[in-house]
């Protein structure tokens, strides 16, 4: 009953009296006291004003199951959300849930992870209160050599989310994307994307995006500062996380539709090279069959990058293959 309230206390924006909550829902003063002790207990502020009753204050601060439930509004991605104070990897999570018949959509999300993992078998530095760790679970019907694509639609999804979080705030720190799946503000990283698949040949049985994004300074390691940075340190502001994952689902779902409708990068490669650091600039192909200098010039419709050789050719790069650096630094 306590999510009811929270529902109605929240549509209303102002004072509910506890004689209406206790008829819309036909429960006791005690009941709905009670339930009120409970969501303050999860974190939520509400005051309680003798002759007009309750009100919900500002919730951005809250980070937990009921909050996103109710702030994600999309029609499937990021329903339903599960909620971790603490995991070892929503990655793992998401596949083991995937496995055990979780719907296309499901959203596992953590406060904080023990075993975070990055691409390439690194770590993922994972501290509690301050930044978005999650996975969204997908069963598509498409093949399997599609999906690597997937992966694109994520990082161009977590710039828009962005974005919109930021409102006003997004001119002095404006999300790019470094092909194929990092997003950088300034120049740094804020946030890296690990994709991964269990299908057959010509089936895919699901596949998981996990997504670690910086939010905040807690726990944020100063090595890495040279290289990566979090959200609030380039708006200076505080953000809500609540706030900007149902952005970034809300993001989500509207590119997946088109991704879905030509099972191609066509519709949003206009997009997403409009976000990519990389256009335009030199960059150093890490093949390992020998490295080489172009200039990259955008990824194409099933999200190669494409990159200009000395000779004008232009040569199509596979994100599995190998990495892309800028010449002079990370970017
Ligand atoms: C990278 O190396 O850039 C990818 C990092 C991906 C980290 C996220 S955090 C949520 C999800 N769970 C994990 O264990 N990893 C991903």
């Amino acid at each position: 009953m306590k999510t009811e309230i929270l529902a109605l206390l929240r549509e209303r924006g102002d004072y509910v009296s506890g004689q209406e909550i206790c008829e819309r829902f036909g429960v006791s003063r005690t009941a709905v006291w009670k339930a009120i002790e409970l969501l303050k207990k999860e974190g939520y502020s509400i005051e309680a004003v003798r002759n007009r009753g309750y009100r919900l204050l500002n919730t951005d601060d809250v980070y937990n199951e009921n909050e996103l439930s109710q702030r994600i509004r999309t029609k499937w991605a990021g329903r339903p959300v599960r909620f971790f104070e603490s995991i070892g990897s929503t990655n793992i999570q998401a596949k083991l849930e995937a496995e055990n018949g979780a719907a296309h959509g499901t959203l596992i999300v953590a406060d904080m992870q023990t075993a975070g993992r990055g691409r390439r078998g690194r770590e993922w530095n994972s501290p509690s209160g301050a930044n978005l760790y999650f996975t969204l679970i997908l069963k598509p019907e498409f093949l399997p050599d599609k999906a690597s694509m997937l992966t694109l639609v994520m990082a161009y999804a977590v710039g828009r989310g962005i974005e919109r979080t930021l409102g006003q705030t997004v001119s002095v720190a404006t999300p790019g994307i470094k092909w194929p799946n990092d997003i950088v503000i300034n120049g740094k990283k804020v946030c890296g994307i690990l994709t991964e698949m269990s299908a057959e040949r010509d089936y895919i049985q699901y596949v998981v995006i996990g997504c670690g994004i910086n939010v905040s300074k807690q726990g944020f390691p100063p090595e890495i500062a040279e290289k990566a940075t979090f959200i609030e340190a380039e708006c200076g502001r505080k953000i809500s996380r609540s706030l900007l994952l149902a952005d970034i689902m809300e993001a989500f779902e509207e590119e997946y539709g088109e991704f879905l409708a030509t099972e191609s990068l066509k519709g949003l490669k206009e997009k997403y090279n409009a976000m990519l650091v990389n256009c335009g600039r030199e960059v150093c192909v890490l093949d390992p069959q020998g490295e080489y200098r172009g200039t990259a010039r955008g990824i194409n419709d099933t999200g190669e990058l494409l990159v200009e050789l000395p000779d004008k050719r232009l040569q199509e790069v596979y994100a599995g293959e190998v990495s892309v650096r800028g010449i002079y630094g990370y970017v």
